[in-house]
């Protein structure tokens, strides 16, 4: 996520957001820039690429810029690759307005087309470069910079957190917001704007939060809050009580926990990416009907929790889009020889983009001359810059090393691809097509209710935290969503964990179970209930303790289970993205009880980019 700060005061602006956005790198980042008023009374702009240690050399850790009101930005990149031109800050043609922002401006390419039309040019690959334009546009209308930032709140689509300086108004900060968080920071050495608490701490614990469609101009000393209809707004500050290592993380102890509960933000923004006016649209990736059309067989590779998601697309889109689908861990792809039909796809599935044998994977199909797709979290990582066609997860940073929101993000684009071959295939009609696409819209709102209600996998998991070995069964998606319950309990926690396709048990894995084994049942695909309840009855006679996640209204496992969680019922196809969220939750808490790091567990790196 990127990452804003501003200062107004006494002292050098430099300086203060240099440190400012060196307390906001954890939110990962690609690119950094600041601008400053300098005594001259105009705006300079300094903008690299890379880690900030690169523009904080290039402006000699601040002394290089001289002046006392500034804001700066570290860029993670959601439009346009990661380079200097697409850095922030971004101004108008004569720098007499410059602007930072973080979120997505949805209706950028309809913005863009109107300002064209009234004589703009564009330099950079960024929707933020529109916004500053946006915002030009109406303070040369209005001659306000305050009207300005109304029409710009009124007039743009999407998330924003967004920083304006203007020319003609001297020490003076702007901003607005909406679904991007912004505060502000009222010190004796003068007033600050910011991303988040770390980048301000060190001057103020009193923090106003910036609410949707609120806008402020921030003086020194002081800051007045309007709302769109320009009535001043009076706001209390919130009294920070975090320390500064804490308040990195949003006041969450672990970033895992805050990943897990940033999903239903991940897949609103992942969905925004895909459907635009009720149809799920990737020509952005370059794949249009034509050429989705053209693919008669899916392979996909991908290791750990990203081989997971293959799992769920491999059941979603042969039953779904009626296209076969094989399904690979990347470092036994890579050394296999598949034998290629025509008009095959490979798709490689990465949060990083840098996973070593995921890339030699994607080189290895793209040798064959085979098209490729890859869906990744990172902007212009090696996978993305090489594969023919990308599609973005919108999960923005992804910090903790077991990763959640953006294996819920890979499931939405996975789904999607799924409608969007079966309408095309013509499996399914509109009118189911508009269904599919109505349960993937709510789903967030489902994943919210998820997340409020932990108290119970909290109190499960203090109960479990000692077990030996815990296993993890269930038949099709269910089985799918096994292997990454599985895979997340034993990585942090270390605790042994399987997961078995739930038919499977019978021939030869029962025998593990004795008394007191742990047994995780998932039970969502309710076409394979009895079956996979008569596994549960099966493990259950043989001493098994059993936990059972399952769809709420389906109470016929209360006799089997120990514990039942229920998550709110929605498509079988989509299920993976609910029931997922209890098991991410139970291996988290297991793991704080056993008093072991979260984010970091032993041998394993967040990004494996070595063989
Ligand atoms: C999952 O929690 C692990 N962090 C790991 O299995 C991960 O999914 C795997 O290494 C793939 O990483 P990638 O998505 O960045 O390629």
């Amino acid at each position: 996520m990127c990452g804003i700060v501003g200062y107004t005061g006494k002292k050098q602006a430099a300086p203060i957001l240099l440190e400012g956005l060196s307390k906001l790198e954890y939110r990962g980042y690609d690119s950094a820039g600041v601008a400053v008023r300098n005594n001259k009374g105009k705006h300079e702009i300094v903008k690299t690429n890379g880690k900030l240690s690169v523009l904080s050399d290039k402006l000699k850790k601040g002394k290089a810029l001289k002046g006392t009101c500034g804001i700066g930005h570290t860029r993670w990149a959601t439009h346009g690759m990661p380079s200097e031109v697409n850095a922030h800050p971004h101004s108008n043609d004569d720098q007499t307005i410059v602007a930072v922002h973080n979120g997505i401006i949805e209706n950028y390419v309809e913005l863009k087309e109107k300002l064209t039309s009234k004589g703009y040019t564009f330099y950079s690959e960024t929707d933020t470069e529109i916004a500053t334009k946006l915002v030009d546009y109406y303070y040369k209308k209005w001659k306000s910079p305050l009207e300005a930032m109304v029409s710009f709140t009124l007039r743009v689509r999407g998330s924003y957190a967004i920083a304006v300086m203007f020319e003609d108004y001297p020490e003076e900060i702007y901003i607005a917001r909406k679904d991007s968080p912004l505060i502000v920071g009222v010190a004796d050495e003068g007033s600050f704007v910011a991303s988040d608490v770390p980048a301000i701490l060190k001057y103020t614990r009193n923090v106003y939060y910036v609410d949707n469609m609120e806008i402020a101009r921030i003086e020194k000393g002081k800051a007045t809050f309007y709302n769109v209809d320009r009535k001043v707004i009076e706001k209390q500050p919130v009294k920070i009580d975090w320390d500064a290592d804490a308040a990195e993380k949003g006041g969450y102890k672990y970033y895992m926990l805050k990943e897990i509960r940033e999903q239903p933000r991940a897949v609103t923004d992942t969905l925004n990416s895909l459907i635009k006016d009720g149809k799920i649209d990737l020509s952005e990736a370059g794949l249009s009907d034509e050429k989705l059309s053209s693919f008669k067989r899916i392979r996909i590779a991908a290791c750990g929790s990203a081989y997971h998601v293959g799992m769920v697309a491999k059941y979603v889109i042969e039953d779904l889009a009626r296209i076969p689908v094989d399904v690979d861990v990347a470092s036994e792809f890579r050394y296999r020889s598949p034998v290629y039909g025509e008009n095959e796809l490979v798709v490689v599935i990465s949060q990083s983009g840098e996973t070593a044998d995921s890339l030699e994977a994607l080189r290895g199909a793209k040798a064959a001359g085979v098209a490729t797709l890859a869906i990744v979290n990172v902007l212009g990582s090696a996978i993305a810059r090489e594969a023919d066609n990308v599609i973005y997860t919108k999960a923005g940073p992804e910090i903790s090393v077991a990763t959640t929101k953006a294996y819920s993000a890979q499931l939405i684009v996975s789904y999607a691809l799924a409608v969007q071959l079966a309408l095309i295939n013509g499996k399914i009609d509109e009118d189911r097509y508009a269904q599919l696409i109505d349960e993937m819209l709510a789903l967030p709102a489902s994943m919210e209710k998820i997340l409020s209600d932990d108290e119970w996998l909290k109190w499960f998991a203090s109960k479990i935290a000692n077990k030996k070995d815990v296993y993890f069964i269930g038949r099709g998606i269910d089985y799918a969503i096994c292997l990454e319950g599985s895979l997340k309990l034993k990585e942090i926690s270390y605790i042994h964990s399987d997961a078995y396709a739930a038919g499977e048990l019978k021939h030869g894995h029962i025998s593990l179970i004795e008394e007191g084994t742990l047994v995780i049942g998932l039970i969502t695909q309710m076409r394979l209930a009895e079956k996979a309840v008569s596994n549960l009855s099966e493990v259950k006679t043989r001493g098994a303790q059993i936990m059972s996640v399952t769809l709420e209204g389906n109470y016929s496992l209360q006799e089997h289970s120990e514990f039942t969680f229920y998550v709110p019922k929605t498509e079988a196809y989509f299920t993976t993205s609910l029931a997922v969220i209890p098991l991410q939750l139970l291996s988290y808490y297991v793991c704080v009880a056993k008093g072991l790091d979260v984010d970091m567990p032993r041998n394993l790196a967040k990004c494996v980019s070595v063989e």
